[in-house]
C-alpha cells in the first residue's frame, strides 16, 4: 500500500484558550492525546519567545504523550539561543525553524534565507541542534521561492515546510490560487531533486487542503487553527446538552 501524507496537528490554539483564563484547562496534554487517538501522525507545538500560548512546562508534558503513542513531536521555534537550549533538553523528533516577531498575530511568512545575517543565524541553529541531537530532523518554514529553496539546500536540513498561508487565504476568499499551486509544484520538484522532504503548513482548512492532496504536492501537512475552530462546532451542541441535562435534574421548588 502507498504511503498517505502525514497530518501533524498544531495544538497551540488549545493553549491560547487556556492562557486566556490563566487556568489549567483546556489541557494540551489531553488535546495531544485526543489528536493522536483520532489518527494524527504527529503533534506540533510552537514555544514562542513571548510564551503567548505554549508554556515551558507544556513542552516536556506533550513530549511524554507523543512518546507514549510512538508518534513524532514537531517542535516549532524561532532561532533564539534560549529556545534552542530547550529543544536540546527536550529532544523532539523534529524541529521546524520559523521566523518570529513579537508584534505578529501568528507566523506571517517563511524565513528570509536571502539575508546573510539571517542565513547565518539559521545555519548556526541547525548546526547546534544537530550536534546536540544526532537523530533530530530539521525543517525550515519557507516561501515556495526557487531562490530561497536553493539557499535552504545548502543547510543540514531534512525537510522544508512550505508556507501555505497566502494560498489558503486566496482559496478562502474565492480568489485564484493558480500562481500558488504553480509555485508549490516547482518547489516539490526542486526539493525532490535536492533530496529534501516537502511539507506544508499554515492557514489550511478541510477545503483548501483538498487541491494539495489531490495533486500529491506534500508529504506532510501541519494544521492547527482550523482544526481547533471546527472542533468547537463538532462538540458545542454535545457539551450544551450535557449541562442542560444537569439543569433538568434539579427542578426549582
Ligand atoms: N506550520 C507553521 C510553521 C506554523 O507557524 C503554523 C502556525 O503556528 C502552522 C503550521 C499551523 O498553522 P494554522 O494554525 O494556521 O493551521
Amino acid at each position: 500500500m502507498k504511503d498517505s501524507p502525514r497530518l501533524g496537528v498544531n495544538i497551540d490554539h488549545v493553549a491560547t484558550l487556556r492562557q486566556a483564563r490563566g487556568e489549567f484547562y483546556p489541557s494540551v496534554v489531553e488535546a495531544a492525546s485526543v489528536c493522536l487517538l483520532a489518527g494524527a501522525d504527529q503533534i506540533t507545538i510552537h514555544l514562542r519567545e513571548d510564551r503567548r500560548h505554549i508554556q515551558d512546562t507544556d513542552v516536556g508534558a506533550v513530549a511524554l504523550v507523543t512518546k507514549k503513542y510512538g508518534k513524532p513531536l514537531n517542535f516549532e521555534m524561532g532561532c533564539h539561543n534560549e529556545i534552542v537550549d530547550i529543544a536540546l533538553a527536550t529532544g523532539p523528533d523534529w524541529v521546524c525553524l520559523v521566523p518570529e516577531k513579537r508584534e505578529e498575530r501568528t507566523t506571517e511568512g517563511g524565513l528570509d534565507l536571502l539575508d546573510e545575517t539571517n542565513f547565518d543565524k539559521v545555519s548556526q541553529a541547525c548546526t547546534k541542534l544537530k550536534a546536540g541531537l544526532p537523530n533530530l530532523k530539521i525543517s525550515l518554514f519557507l516561501e515556495a521561492s526557487a531562490e530561497t529553496l536553493e539557499r535552504a539546500a545548502k543547510l543540514p536540513i531534512d525537510a522544508v515546510e512550505i508556507h501555505t498561508g497566502e494560498y489558503a487565504k486566496a482559496f478562502l476568499h474565492g480568489e485564484s490560487t493558480e500562481s500558488y499551486l504553480g509555485a508549490f509544484r516547482r518547489a516539490q520538484i526542486l526539493l525532490k531533486e535536492a533530496g529534501i522532504g516537502c511539507h506544508a503548513g499554515h492557514g489550511l482548512t478541510q477545503e483548501s487542503i483538498q487541491p494539495l492532496l489531490q495533486e500529491g504536492l506534500f508529504a506532510e501537512y501541519n494544521v492547527g487553527h482550523w482544526i481547533i475552530c471546527q472542533a468547537v462546532f463538532d462538540g458545542l451542541g454535545k457539551v450544551v446538552t450535557t449541562m442542560k441535562e444537569s439543569c433538568l435534574q434539579y427542578p426549582l421548588a
